[in-house]
């Protein structure tokens, strides 16, 4: 039986944001945290980018990708 391989082409993710930096890196002190729950975009696709907009649910349609978002929880 032939065994089919599958060629993945490394593309970047980023389409659009910031990309005049070198690296995109966020940073967020703890303390800033106020809400019980926020959500970080990690797909790159956010218009409120670093935070989620929800823009990944139609990446991962279109695309068959499956990210999401960084979650951070407040303690209880
Ligand atoms: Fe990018 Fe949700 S919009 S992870």
């Amino acid at each position: 039986r032939q065994r089919h391989s599958v060629v993945v082409k490394a593309e970047a993710i980023n389409p659009e944001i910031r990309k005049t930096e070198e690296k995109v890196v966020d940073a967020v002190v703890i303390e800033e945290l106020s809400k019980p729950l926020t959500a970080y975009c990690r797909c790159w696709r956010s218009a409120t980018f670093p935070l989620c907009d929800g823009s990944h649910v139609k990446h991962n349609k279109a695309t068959g990708d499956n990210v999401g978002p960084l979650l951070l929880k407040k303690q209880k």
